[in-house]
């Protein structure tokens, strides 16, 4: 199965080769595959920044811990969730949906009503780790589709959002930056890719009943 191949292949990585680019028609690939992820009720409540400039990489290197990946990579992907719910963000979702699949006006007005008193039921805690659980989501699809192009990534969670919301002006947005994974192709002196896959026992992660 060349998914699992896929998977085999990938790893995250540290040193990228700094003179390879992804091309354009693969990045739209990667962005297609950020776009096809699911999403509860379908409302995609995130946003994903893609920085190929080098100088705004170069401003985030300090608040990702330093590490080279941040301005090394060829893209970088910080994947942004809206901090709260606004009733615009359903009705724009409403509005989408209807006009694709022909929903008349007031079954369309019925199902915003019941997708906002759903979503109010959660306590703020929970919306928030609901928002920010989204982008895993789409990080997930990034991940797998970088593999199965033969793009190399690495999934990052060491960085400072807040920081990166004043950089790149996400809080006047209503966002905030989540995670991030730097993306573009391994340098053949990254020793990591050489190391044999560290991962736990069927036995201990799968529990069949
Ligand atoms: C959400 C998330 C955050 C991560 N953050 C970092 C990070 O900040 N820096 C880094 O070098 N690797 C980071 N990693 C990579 C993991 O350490 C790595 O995926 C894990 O050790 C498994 O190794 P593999 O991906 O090479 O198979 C992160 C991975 C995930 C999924």
């Amino acid at each position: 199965m060349d998914f699992i191949k896929n998977m085999e292949w990938r790893y995250a990585t540290k040193r990228f080769d700094t003179t390879r680019k992804i091309p354009r028609t693969e990045l739209d690939l990667l962005k297609r595959s950020i776009q096809l992820t699911p999403s509860p009720y379908g409302l995609q409540l995130y946003k994903v920044i893609i920085i190929a400039s080098q100088e705004l990489k170069e401003t985030l290197k300090p608040f990702s811990q330093h590490q080279h990946q941040i301005t090394d990579c060829s893209h970088l992907f910080v994947f942004c969730n809206y901090s709260t719910v606004k009733d615009e963000y359903i009705d724009d979702y409403i509005r989408t949906k209807s006009g694709i699949l022909h929903i008349d006006a007031d079954r369309a007005a019925a199902n915003g009503t019941s997708l906002k008193a759903k979503i109010a039921e959660k306590t703020p805690e929970q919306t928030t780790n609901w928002l920010k659980n989204q982008t895993y989501l789409a990080l997930g699809s990034l991940l797998t589709a970088c593999a199965d192009l033969k793009i190399d990534a690495c999934p990052m969670e060491g960085f400072e959002p807040k920081h990166y919301n004043n950089i790149l002006r996400l809080e006047e947005k209503g966002l905030n930056a989540c995670v991030i994974a730097a993306t573009g192709y391994r340098s053949t002196e990254d020793k990591v890719q050489y190391n044999p896959k560290v991962r736990k026992p069927a036995g201990l992660l799968f529990e069949e009943i």
